[in-house]
């Protein structure tokens, strides 16, 4: 399986911003992805389609929107559809990032209505998981990544193509804190995180890509990437700047 490397650009860039830092990867990778690399870039939907017409000038790289809405079309005022997305020249959608879970307040139910959603529409959907330093703490860290994931993947079309998912395994006290999870804290995790998709999943739990995220930076990426378990990274602050993005992408 290729490495996912994967960057989240939150709240950060506009279209021109994030077309400009495209180019300079585009520039900095000569055109295309490493060897046994797939990049995506989730961006602020105001610069999906700049940043997409930009990622065409990378092999092996792609694009994706941070949020979406489950239905075609509507009256749902502020809110964006798979076409919508898909019409930008993006394949890929983030769900359950934990930034919209504790700050906008979405529930796990709604994760999945959203991941059946975009899934049935076509798009590719990273599925981000993890839990608090309170539930960490309070022994919950299984609880919290079992109901994420049942409730996250319920409903996954059947014939969803085993390319369109992927998961994100990202505890919270260590997004945009500096704190990186330990080695053994990782292994551990990501040990119960394929257990639960084998049991969720079935057969193409082994074949779905399982990222870390969460403080990544080019001097501990490497180590990240050689784990057991970790298909990939999902990279927020480190990824705003392209020879920061690319040192990763080439860890
Ligand atoms: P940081 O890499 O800034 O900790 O953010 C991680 C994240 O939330 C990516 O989705």
């Amino acid at each position: 399986m290729k490495k996912l490397m994967a960057a989240n650009w939150k709240m950060y860039k506009t279209g021109a911003e994030a077309a400009e830092t495209v180019k300079e990867m585009a520039a900095l990778l000569n055109g295309t992805a490493p060897e046994g690399r797939e990049i995506v870039v989730f961006v602020p939907f105001t610069a999906l389609e700049r940043a997409s017409v930009a990622m065409t000038a990378v092999k092996g790289a792609s694009t994706g929107a941070e949020n979406v809405y489950p239905a075609a079309e509507g009256a749902f005022t502020g809110e964006i559809s798979p076409a919508m997305i898909r019409a930008c020249g993006a394949s890929w959608v983030l769900t359950g990032h934990s930034e919209r879970r504790h700050i906008l307040g979405e529930s796990d139910a709604f994760v999945g209505e959203k991941t059946a959603f975009a899934l049935s529409s076509g798009l590719r959907v990273m599925l981000c998981i993890g839990e608090t330093l309170e539930e960490r703490e309070s022994g919950l860290l299984r609880n919290v990544l079992e109901r994420q994931l049942r409730l996250g993947l319920k409903n996954v079309p059947a014939d969803t193509p085993v390319e369109a998912l992927a998961i994100a395994y990202e505890p919270v006290w260590a997004i945009g804190t500096g704190k990186t999870a330990t080695t053994e804290d990782i292994v551990e995790t990501h040990a119960i995180c394929r257990e639960l998709m084998r049991d969720i999943l079935g057969a193409r739990a082994d074949e779905t890509p399982l990222l870390y995220g969460g403080s990544v930076k080019p001097a501990n990426a490497g180590s990240i990437l050689a784990l057991d378990n970790v298909d990939g990274v999902l990279v927020g602050g480190a990824s705003l700047k392209a020879d920061s993005f690319t040192q990763i992408i080439n860890a």
